[in-house]
């Protein structure tokens, strides 16, 4: 069927409309008129995939990924980068008023440079055997690569080595992670399906310096719960001065270029601020946690992931503070130290699921807040949060888009609230 892309919408795909219907289009552009095969056929809507293009945008690029459309990573590539910043101020502003019910301009939009591209410190790749690369849209397949062109050039170099070594040792690993820091140290976590597999792997950190990069600093071999090391687990990550220490199983924000604006931005809502107790939930390896430190009384991060409270437990010795404490417990649980601990001001990063009613309702209860920075990977999530965060007076004043994942439709922001 033939379709007019009416706009782009979270979620990376264009949109058209027939019959009171939609119907979603990926790798298209606002204005093009395209022919769709109907995918799966929905009540309301219908998933599509692009069979020709009958009009052409004059925003449409040729994608500078020859994977482009294979992989299932990048999914704005048709477009340059400019467009992409303004296909996202849209499409966060379309959240914010359609599922938060605010009309709401973007305050700021931080992006390092218009290049893009060989920003990301980690990658996470799929093998299968003969296959190494990235899952495509959609699927488990594999679509075989030799180079990803967002990946940070020294771990896209491994490529070819990694793959190498694999089919030399006999190993088939279901994903291969990697992690790399601003000196291109690096760390590789290789995950098997079966126990068994890890009688194969090679126990020297040697043979890995020879056959794939001196400059890894560990690797694991993992299966079923069980775990070989050789070498570091970790890495040291310099940002804005701060030392932080990040294990393999341990997030850190994936844009080499922007870590550290990002963290900025954060403590610029903070630092002047004179806050004397700020609680940073899903704090991680304390990215946000250790810089407050500076300028708070004291700080308070929860995290449920072991290996992040570790890191960031390291992290206050490696930054010479001691007003900084961190709690292993979901924040669900940890909700009662955060009564014990009255903070003035909270720090938000969740996942991709948000922070949600129960969280908020709580927290809300904790006369003493007076500011909220929700930093989120996912608007829709946001969007939803905003309007619980309004019903307890904590109102939006000022939002900032943080390009932390150029090339895709993900969406990182700052959305900074006050109680009225
Ligand atoms: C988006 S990351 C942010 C980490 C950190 N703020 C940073 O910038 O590096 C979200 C973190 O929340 C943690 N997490 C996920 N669910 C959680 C929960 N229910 N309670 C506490 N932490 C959680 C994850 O382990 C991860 O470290």
């Amino acid at each position: 069927m033939r379709l007019k892309i009416e706009k782009f919408v979270y979620g990376g795909h264009g949109i058209g409309y027939d019959e009171g219907k939609s119907f979603f289009v990926p790798y298209t552009l606002p204005g093009e008129e395209v022919e769709v095969e109907i995918l799966k056929d929905k009540k309301s809507y219908c998933e599509c995939e692009l069979k020709r293009i009958v009009n052409t945008s004059p925003l449409r690029q040729e994608p500078p990924c020859s994977y482009y459309q294979l992989c299932g990573g990048c999914d704005i590539q048709h477009t340059p980068y400019q467009n992409q910043i303004n296909l996202k101020v849209e499409m966060l502003k379309e959240q914010l008023i359609r599922v938060g019910k605010l009309d709401k301009e973007i305050d700021e939009v931080v992006v390092e440079s218009m290049e893009a591209f060989r920003y990301r410190n980690r990658v996470q790749f799929k093998f299968d055997g003969k296959n190494f690369g990235f899952y495509r849209k959609e699927s488990n397949q594999i679509v075989d690569v030799s180079s990803c062109l967002i990946l940070k050039e020294d771990i896209d170099e491994l490529i070819r080595p990694l793959k190498r070594f694999l089919i030399k040792y006999g190993l088939c690993p279901s994903s291969i992670h990697i992690f790399s820091n601003e000196k291109n140290e690096k760390v590789v976590r290789f995950v098997f399906k079966d126990r068994s597999d890890l009688l194969n792997v090679v126990p020297r950190i040697d043979i890995i310096h020879e056959e794939i990069s001196p400059l890894i600093r560990g690797v694991t071999f993992e299966a079923d719960g069980q775990k070989l090391g050789l070498g570091e687990g970790f890495l040291f990550y310099r940002v804005n001065g701060y030392l932080f220490r990040v294990s393999i199983d341990s997030f850190f924000q994936v844009n080499k270029f922007l870590v550290g604006r990002l963290i900025s931005k954060v403590i610029g809502e903070i630092g002047d601020e004179g806050f004397k107790r700020v609680l940073d939930f899903y704090c991680g390896v304390g990215t946000f946690s250790i810089p407050t430190g500076f300028y708070a009384g004291e700080v308070l991060g929860i995290e449920s992931n072991d290996s992040a409270v570790r890191d960031a437990k390291a992290n206050v010795r490696h930054n010479n503070l001691k007003n900084v404490k961190f709690l292993k417990a979901k924040v669900e649980k940890g909700l009662k130290y955060a009564f014990d601990f009255k903070p003035e001001c909270i720090i938000f990063d969740p996942p991709r699921g948000g922070v949600g009613r129960d969280v908020i309702g709580r927290i809300s209860n904790i006369s003493q807040v007076r500011k909220i920075v929700y930093v989120s990977c996912n608007p829709s999530t946001l969007a939803r949060d905003v309007t619980y965060l309004a019903k307890y007076s904590f109102n939006l004043r000022r939002i900032k888009l943080v390009d932390m994942f150029p090339q895709t439709h993900h969406i990182e922001s700052i959305s900074v609230f006050e109680r009225d």
